[in-house]
């Protein structure tokens, strides 16, 4: 569907090039958004002062505490690698299945079939160990089409690492092996292992991960309630998430697991186990500083960043609203087009593209077929507020208009 852009095989405009470092052919995929783009190159997590800055700190901080050899820093850090990746780095490399739901283009922004920008940054994993790192961190801004509230938001930053472990180093007195011959799938009765690992080996790795994790958010939140939740990626088997008690609910802080021996051989890693991880900064930021919105942390307002001015990046600092103002709410609705794809993340692009930062929130709050026509209809309410000023309501309702007028045009809906 070329909805967004209906001139195919056109070349992004000078400006964007230069923007992406490269020039990039439009095809039946590209969808992403000029408002998007202007997210590219801003890097918050290298912006001093900034509170994801701070937590993108805190946490190498951590690893280079935690792990030293002879003195020196174990994990080498990689945060300025481009945003742009290619279908294969974002997902054949991490062997995650043509038919994924991941892959779909209402998830991902794509350039074109072949590039998109980064969903994850475990999409630099098999690059990396290609390159020969052994241990390392990717910190960087990641890109997912999602629905719009106080805590999500199409481009947000995630910390994912890699460590990988040889035979001696795993049983310095060598009285084990990383591999097992039996090509048996049992662990510990709820996960399987991978095949081709021993079991003892994959305890000590899922130890030391575990141990590793728990020691990061001690370090961040201090003492908290957790759990250890068993889940499933394409790239690690077994795989677990952490969740934490924290403000009176269980939240979901990162993802984890034993590589998939396919991604070290693929990058020419024979003789060694390894463990991965990704985390969310944001998430870790709102919470740490209770920060109520994710909006704030594209904010240029210096009554939002002076407050994390700090001598000490692990002082603690609970945000101060610079002020509340009101919100103002409108609802839309319109029957979806017959015969053309709909979806809402489309929509969702589409007010953020007309509104801007002053849109809040979008649920979807009605969806019902016509008993008759069998026509869709679809309800949503719009919530807008300014960070830092009080919207009129012509105001607003400019911005309304602007989007039902787009959403015309540009998805085929008809207002109702
Ligand atoms: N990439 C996963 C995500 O974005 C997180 C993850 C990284 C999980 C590495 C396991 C290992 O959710």
């Amino acid at each position: 569907m070329v909805r967004f852009l209906p001139c195919l095989r056109r070349p992004f405009t000078t400006a964007t090039k230069a923007h992406l470092g490269g020039s990039y052919i439009r095809d039946d995929y590209t969808n992403i958004t000029t408002r998007i783009l202007e997210h590219v190159g801003l890097n918050l997590h290298l912006q001093k002062n900034h509170p994801l800055n701070l937590v993108h700190q805190r946490i190498i901080n951590y690893f280079h505490e935690t792990f030293t050899l002879s003195s020196k820093p174990v994990f080498s850090i990689f945060n300025e690698l481009k945003p742009i990746v290619s279908v294969n780095q974002n997902f054949d490399s991490l062997l995650i299945p043509k038919d994924h739901v991941s892959r779909s283009k209402s998830d991902c922004y794509y350039l074109n079939r072949e590039y998109l920008l980064r969903a994850h940054m475990t999409a630099h994993q098999a690059e990396l160990l290609a390159g020969g790192f052994k241990n390392f961190l990717m910190i960087g801004d990641v890109y997912r089409r999602d629905e719009i509230d106080r805590t999500h938001y199409p481009v947000f930053h995630q910390v994912d690492a890699v460590r990988l472990k040889s035979r001696d180093e795993l049983f310095p007195n060598a009285c084990g092996h990383i591999f097992d011959k039996s090509v048996s799938t049992d662990y510990d009765g709820i996960q399987a292992k991978q095949e081709c690992h021993s079991v003892e080996a994959v305890k000590l790795m899922e130890e030391e991960l575990k141990n590793t994790l728990l020691g990061l958010v001690k370090s961040l939140f201090g003492d908290v309630k957790y759990r250890w939740v068993e889940t499933t990626f394409p790239f690690t088997q077994p795989s677990w998430e952490l969740e934490v008690f924290y403000n009176n609910d269980w939240l979901e802080l990162l993802g984890c697991g034993i590589m998939k021996h396919h991604i070290l051989t693929n990058a020419g890693v024979h003789d060694n186990i390894g463990w991965a991880f990704g985390i969310g900064l944001e998430r870790v930021a709102m919470c740490l500083y209770k920060i109520p919105d994710i909006r704030l942390f594209w904010s240029k307002d210096s009554g939002f960043l002076s407050q994390f001015n700090l001598c000490d990046i692990n002082q603690s600092v609970t945000y101060k609203e610079i002020s509340q103002f009101p919100q103002c709410i409108n609802d839309i609705s319109f029957w979806l087009p017959d015969n053309v794809e709909f979806s809402s993340n489309d929509f969702y692009d589409l007010v953020r593209d007309n509104g801007g930062n002053i849109v809040e929130q979008v649920e979807l709050i009605d969806n019902f077929v016509h008993p008759k026509t069998k026509k869709i209809s679809h309800c949503y309410r719009i919530t807008y507020r300014h960070m830092e000023k009080t919207l009129t309501q012509e105001e607003v309702n400019r911005v309304h208009q602007r989007i039902g007028d787009a959403a015309r045009e540009k998805l085929l809906v008809e207002i109702r």
